[in-house]
């Protein structure tokens, strides 16, 4: 009997399981960028992605979040039902639960904090929904238990434009908690942060931990120290290593492959447009 069902559970995935991707691959041109991928992730879970330059992290959100197809494999989601998300559209991922945060702040300058977080309730989507849209006593309670999270309550009434470069990410992370995602996948939160702001991050992250399933893509050594759970090391499109922040950076060929890669003339490269971009972002949106 324990034969059997021991089995059982190495034919089918942990039921428990938010995120369970097998056999995925995604070329770009002939360049494969997404290669044999597996992964899987609990539910409640704060998952950190750390890997070199085009080691395909952002190209596995887009998968996840149907903005691209892959090749081959199968991501399912969901505890409860079990959703081949390859099989839907990107609205559809979306409503299912699934939020997710890009470098790029996309906020409403010209409205205040409060009215971005209503704009982006859930059930309220959508400007031509907002117009008619009955605020309850329940959404502003909501809103304020958001406000609070990512600790802009004090900010509230202004210009979500007047905002600074790292509450505009927060505010942008409130817009998603609004919708109550399952999972919440963020990509890069610390670009272009101060040090102060990039630790409050981190606590914001972590106050999220358990009640949401979270899967942080980051470059910032002492930032993933700061937030990381389980951490997992993509190369090549591939998983390196996964493990507590302590394995995978004593691993060598992590130590090879990205930590000791991180001062390379190549990755500084990188990182220097990207900072660019977000310095130029916060410029612009400011
Ligand atoms: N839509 C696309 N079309 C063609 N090539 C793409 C596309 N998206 C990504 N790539 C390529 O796939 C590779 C992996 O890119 P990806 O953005 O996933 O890397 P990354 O791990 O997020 O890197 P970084 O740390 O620099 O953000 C890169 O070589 C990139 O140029
Ligand atoms: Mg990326």
């Amino acid at each position: 009997m324990k034969d059997s069902s021991h089995r059982e559970s190495e034919d089918h995935p942990n039921p428990e399981f938010i995120l369970t991707i097998e056999d995925l691959n995604k070329s770009f041109d002939g360049f494969k960028v997404i290669n044999d991928l597996n992964f899987y992730m609990d539910k409640g879970e704060l998952r950190t992605i750390i890997g070199p330059n085009g080691a395909g992290k952002s190209t596995l959100l887009d998968l996840i979040t149907g903005r691209i197809r892959p090749d081959k494999g199968t991501i399912e989601f969901g505890p409860d039902d079990k959703h081949d998300l390859t099989k839907l559209k990107e609205f559809e991922i979306n409503r299912l639960g699934i939020g997710r945060k890009f470098q790029t702040p996309s906020i409403y300058a010209e409205h205040t904090v409060y009215d971005n977080l209503l704009l982006s309730l859930e059930g309220s989507r959508g400007v031509f929904a907002s117009l008619f849209y009955k605020e309850t006593e329940e959404h502003r309670e909501r809103i304020h238990e958001v406000l609070k999270t990512v600790r802009l309550e004090e900010r509230k009434g202004e210009f979500a434009g007047a905002l600074s470069h790292g509450q505009k990410q927060w505010l942008e992370i409130g817009m998603l908690l609004a919708q109550n995602p399952e999972l919440l996948l963020v990509d890069e939160p610390a670009a272009g942060m101060t040090d102060e702001e990039t630790e409050r991050t981190g606590e914001l992250l972590l106050s999220l931990e358990g009640k949401h399933s979270i899967i942080v893509i980051e470059h910032d050594m002492e930032f993933i120290r700061q937030i990381a759970r389980k951490v997992t090391v993509l190369h090549q499109g591939s998983v390196l290593k996964e493990g507590k922040v302590d394995e995978v950076q004593a691993d060598p060929k992590v130590v090879e492959v990205y930590l000791g890669r991180k001062h390379s003339q190549e990755h500084l490269e990188a990182e220097e447009k990207k900072a660019a971009e977000a310095e130029t972002l916060a410029a612009s949106d400011s």
